[in-house]
Order: structure tokens, then sequence, then C-alpha cells
């Protein structure tokens, strides 16, 4: 175990959007490696589905619901979780919200929306918690950016200048916690099958005038090399790696689990 996390017997963490998908798979795995967890999203019912696979396990959950997009939201998630076992080891930055959009059709809600939770929800987060971190001299913070960030999708534009905010916010942050020995990386999931990917590529079609849905998303399975979606638990698996088992040096990284979809 690192350094960080050595003094900690049981690493405390926030998982942010951990009503279902990729955050409640983190928030499981996390909890199964021994660390209390803090479950955030704007989905009260998931949350609870997610809170009971954790106390399953044996391990210590705190269920924050409400929107995070609300200004001092992501403040008062990190409050809660020092008010519950006083301090934050581990933060994962993974709610997120996307719409599909023409370029050409952009509108003011859409960027709006995404950009409050994607971006500014985010950086608040990273630094409520990174303020904690400091004053530890330790912690974890992952963000969930997306192979989208370098990409030009024009159906999609909010959602990847979004990520690039991830991308942007990442860096920064690695640098400005740095002194204080608090690691800021970031991981770009692959296409998984989660609630969020299966509407939006059913959008997707509908915008490219696809009515044949399963064979569009055949032919976008096809163009990933590793020639499958990823699994939901094995990108978790990786996003858990970052939080508790990369090594002490390694910070502004941005790691790829998007079976070759996306290359360094
Ligand atoms: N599924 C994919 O293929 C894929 C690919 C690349 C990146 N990602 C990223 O992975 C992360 C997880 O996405 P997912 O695929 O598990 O989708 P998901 O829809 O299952 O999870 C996103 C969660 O964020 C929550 N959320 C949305 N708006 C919120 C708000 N205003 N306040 C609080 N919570 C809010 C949702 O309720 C949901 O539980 C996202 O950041 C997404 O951009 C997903």
């Amino acid at each position: 175990m690192p350094a960080e996390i050595h003094n900690t017997m049981r690493p405390r963490a926030l998982v942010t959007g951990a009503a279902g998908g990729l955050g409640r798979e983190v928030a499981i795995q996390l909890a199964r490696r021994g660390c209390a967890v803090a479950i955030a999203d704007i989905n009260g019912e998931g949350l609870v589905e997610t809170a009971l696979q954790i106390r399953d396990i044996g391990a210590e959950t705190e269920t924050i619901t409400g929107d995070f997009t609300r200004e001092g939201a992501p403040e008062e998630a990190v409050e809660k979780v020092l008010a519950r076992w006083g301090g934050i080891d581990i933060l994962v930055n993974n709610a997120g919200y996307g719409v599909i959009e023409p370029f050409l059709d952009a509108t003011f809600k859409a960027w709006t929306r995404t950009l409050a939770l994607n971006v500014t929800a985010l950086a608040m987060a990273c630094k409520a918690a990174g303020r904690v971190m400091r004053e530890q001299r330790s912690g974890r913070i992952v963000n969930i950016t997306s192979p989208g960030s370098r990409m030009a999708l024009p159906d999609y534009t909010a959602y990847t200048a979004s990520k690039a905010g991830v991308d942007s916010i990442t860096r920064a942050a690695a640098v400005a916690l740095a002194p204080y020995g608090v690691l800021v990386n970031s991981l770009a999931p692959g296409m998984m099958d989660t609630e969020m990917q299966r509407s939006t590529e059913a959008d997707l079609a509908r915008a490219n005038g696809r009515n044949d849905l399963q064979a569009f998303l055949d032919e976008r399975t096809r163009r990933i090399p590793l020639g499958r979606r990823a699994e939901i638990s094995e990108v978790a698996e990786a996003v858990v790696w970052l939080c508790l088992d990369s090594p002490d040096y390694m910070t502004a990284e941005r790691l790829n689990m998007s079976g070759g979809l996306d290359k360094d």
C-alpha cells in the first residue's frame, strides 16, 4: 500500500455519481478493499441500492443525495465526510452528464448543465477535498474523463469540451497539491454499457438518421481495437488501483482504459 494511505487503517473515500454504473462499482470495490465509502448522487433511489450493497460487504457508508451542480453542494459533501470520519483519503469524481446535440443546434441549456456538473462541480470537489488533503499531507483524487476529451465529436461537443476541462483541472490540481504529497490523476474509460452510454448512443443513432440501433452499436464496437466494449468492473478495478495501489510518484497522469480507442 502506498505511503499516502499507510497511516489510515481504513481509508475514507467519497465517490460521486455512485447511484449506478461505474460509480456504484467503484464504491463497492473500494468497500471490498476495506474503505469507508461515502456515496453522492442526484438519484436517491440508486444510492439506497448502492448503500445496501456496501453494507452487505460489512463496510461503512454515508449517503449524500442531491444535485452536485448546486452552488456549495460539492463542498458540503466533503464536509459530511469530515463530520462522519474526520478526514478524507480518496475522492473519485465520477458523476457525469452529457447530451447529444448537433453542434449547429447547440443550446445554452445543454452547455450550461454539462459544464456545471462535469467541470465546475468537479473543480469545487477537488478544491474542497484538496484543502483537507493538504492539511493531512496525504490523499488521492481520481477524476473520470473520457476518450472524447481529445476527439472531434460534433454531436457531443459540450460533453467532450467538458471532459477536456476535466483533463485541464487534473493537471492543475496535481501541481497545486504535489507539494503536500497529494496525488491527482484521471482515468478515461472506454465504452461501457451503462445507463448513460445506452441512452447517449440511442440518441446518437437518431441524430444520424439510423433506425437500426443494434447494427449501429456493432459498428461502433468494431472500431475499438480490442474488439469489445469495456466491462464496468474492469474499469472500476483500474480506478481503485489509482486510489489505493498506484505508485506514489504517479500524479497528473491520464490513464487509458479504452481498449485502444484512445492512444497515448
Ligand atoms: N459509459 C461510458 O461508456 C463512459 C465512457 C467514458 C466516460 N464515461 C464517464 O464515466 C462516468 C460515469 O458514467 P456512467 O457511464 O457510469 O453513467 P451513469 O449515468 O450510470 O452515471 C453517472 C451518474 O452521475 C449522476 N449524476 C448526473 N447528474 C448529476 C448531478 N447533477 N448531481 C449528482 N449526480 C449526478 C447520475 O445520477 C448517475 O448516477 C461519467 O463521468 C462519464 O462521463 C462513461
